[in-house]
């Protein structure tokens, strides 16, 4: 089994701590480790690894190649992205690599980024997803929901093929990107809905296949960058022109939600994609008043709150519920409540150059 690892995210809403040079999975955000370290960390104890395959944009090639020297455990195929064109193109250029170290691996695809607490439930789906794999299933892995979040995708679970396959497995009957608040709502309630994690496994030979039939102008796409691609150091420069010839695509639209392959493992450990303040708040242990620091921190009469500083003693008194960042050019101060706006403050200033 190959672990795939995408690491093209920009982390935006996790300003001012994240930025382009050095976007979110390459942070230590839950621990001393980076998420990037903890994604490849989680994978100890599982059975038939081999040596990752991590795609990521060419500026970060120095710090992925750092971050698993630190780790000291060997050296993964560093696939470089001129420029992302989402994860369909990454997830493709990463399976024909596979192709050519192997002979029709099982890949499992995880994103950089995400935090998950109960590695055993964990490793638990993946053995549970790995012969349906095998047999040529699309597997995703959906995760029990707990609120009605609209930035994540939703899986409807179909009839269980536990007989036919391993225990836990599902066939997919539909599946929805990023629902409105009152749909994602009704989807929950129903009780047969779950988030799509965006991690998958599956034969490199079974997605290639999908995406062939599907969205054939990306595979021409990847295969004529991954064909004129320059070996430069330990890194695989994917052909720049090549690659941005492809369509901009997510696996979710470009073949997961096509696909009558697809099915269906559930998860319930603890998951998240940390895609918010508030949602590294949530996935935190935090003391008994529910603040969760990192830092040099002094906080009186607070609760329920998240605070981060980098360069210097961050203090607060009295407040509840409030996500406070500090770094060396750049201040965030947040009620808790109105995190989602963190996006607006990043395209103003993405606007003002
Ligand atoms: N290498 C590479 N290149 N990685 C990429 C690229 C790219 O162009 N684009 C995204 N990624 C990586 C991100 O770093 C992230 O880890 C993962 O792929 C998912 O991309 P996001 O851009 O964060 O997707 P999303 O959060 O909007 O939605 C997806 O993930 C949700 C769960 O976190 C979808 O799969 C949703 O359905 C899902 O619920
Ligand atoms: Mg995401």
């Amino acid at each position: 089994m190959i672990p795939v690892i995408l690491s093209g995210g920009s982390g935006t809403r996790l300003w001012p701590l994240s930025r382009a040079k050095k976007p979110k999975q390459f942070l230590p955000l839950l621990n001393d480790k980076s998420m990037l370290q903890n994604t490849v960390l989680r994978l100890k104890g599982l059975a038939n690894l081999q040596q990752p395959i991590v795609i990521c944009n060419e500026d970060h090639r120095f710090m992925v190649a750092e971050q698993f020297r630190e780790l000291g455990q060997g050296t993964p195929t560093i696939l470089l992205e001129p420029q992302g064109r989402n994860t369909a193109p990454a997830i493709a250029v990463a399976a024909l690599q596979a192709l050519q170290v192997d002979t029709d691996p099982v890949l499992l695809v995880l994103a950089a980024d995400h935090a998950i607490k109960d590695i055993p439930a964990f490793h638990q789906a993946i053995e549970q997803a790995l012969p349906a794999a095998e047999a040529g299933k699309l597997v995703t892995f959906g995760i029990v929901p707990t609120s009605a979040h609209t930035g994540y995708g939703y899986i409807k679970q179909g009839k269980s093929l536990t007989e036919s396959l391993s225990s836990n497995v599902f066939t997919v009957q539909a599946f929805q990107e990023k629902p409105d608040a009152v749909t994602a709502q009704k989807f929950v309630d129903g009780g047969n809905y779950f988030w799509n994690s965006g991690m998958f496994m599956f034969k490199a030979s079974a997605f290639l296949a999908e995406l062939r039939q599907f969205s054939p102008d990306i595979l021409q796409a990847v295969e004529q960058a991954l064909a004129l691609a320059k070996t430069d150091l330990d890194f695989i420069r994917l052909d720049n022109e090549a690659f941005s010839a492809s369509p901009s695509n997510s696996i979710d639209y470009a073949v997961m939600e096509k696909s009558a392959n697809a099915v269906m493992v559930s998860l319930d450990a603890g998951w998240s994609d940390v895609g918010s303040w508030d949602s590294l708040w949530q996935v935190m242990a935090k003391d008994e008043a529910g603040n969760a620091c990192r830092g040099d921190v002094m906080l009186e009469q607070c609760r329920n709150s998240y605070i981060n500083a980098e360069e210097r003693l961050v203090t607060v008194i009295g407040l509840d519920d409030v996500i406070v960042v500090e770094t060396k050019d750049a201040v965030l101060v947040a009620n808790k409540a109105h995190i989602q706006g963190v996006k607006n403050i990043v395209s103003k200033l993405q606007s003002y150059g």
